[in-house]
């Protein structure tokens, strides 16, 4: 069964976890495409050449979850031959057979334009900064204004931009838990897959 999730938002809004938790109640795979950028960002130097040639070892660097790592994917994913050498294998990941999730800032509008399902996850800025502030530490001001800066590049660059696809679902996770959200997910997905047959 081809059966692909796509689920899209700024940062910190919920995307990993809910795409993870759907992910185990499914038995989907989960790809976090946030983390390919990461990967490029942090090897330095030529950033085309660094996504052409991204390795299982570049994504398992233990250093790619900090402001600074995420400062870095944003910059590099701007570059639209980056994104290009990205493609393919988030393609493929998506039409692996048993079903996948993927996540990402524009896998219901570029990568999956065909998903069966689109999710875009948000939250107010504030909320996201608190949720990674809580996450990462450091100084609170400090991570709204990378929230911020981050949000802006990924909305405003011409390639790819962030912006929910039309047929998605918008979960605006502000004032929902995080089981709740998960809730709404699963109950979308449910009803896709019954739609299908497939339920
Ligand atoms: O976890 P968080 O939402 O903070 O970030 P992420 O999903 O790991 O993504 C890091 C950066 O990679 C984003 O700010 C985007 O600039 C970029 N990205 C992208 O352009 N396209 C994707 N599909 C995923 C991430």
């Amino acid at each position: 069964m081809i059966f692909t999730v796509a689920i899209d938002g700024p940062a910190a809004a919920g995307k990993g976890t809910i795409s993870r938790a759907v992910a185990a109640r499914f038995g989907f795979a989960h790809l976090d495409t946030g983390l390919l950028y990461r990967a490029v960002g942090a090897k330095g130097g030529d950033p085309v050449a660094a996504a052409r040639g991204l390795t299982e070892a570049d994504l398992a660097r233990d250093d790619l979850r900090t402001l600074a790592a995420g400062q870095a994917a944003s910059k590099v994913a701007a570059v639209p031959a980056v994104r290009a050498a990205l493609v393919e294998f988030q393609r493929r990941f998506a039409r692996r057979n048993g079903g996948a999730v993927l996540d990402g800032r524009d896998i219901g509008t570029v990568i999956c334009p065909d998903a069966a399902v689109k999710l875009y996850v948000t939250a107010s800025p504030e909320t996201r900064a608190h949720r990674r502030w809580l996450e990462l530490g450091g100084d609170a001001a400090q991570v709204l204004a990378e929230v911020l800066e981050r949000d802006a590049r990924d909305m405003g660059r011409a390639d790819a931009p962030l912006r929910p696809a039309e047929d998605a679902v918008v979960l605006d996770t502000t004032d929902m838990t995080i089981d709740a959200a998960v809730a709404r997910a699963v109950a979308v997905i449910d009803a896709r897959l019954a739609a299908r047959g497939q339920g």
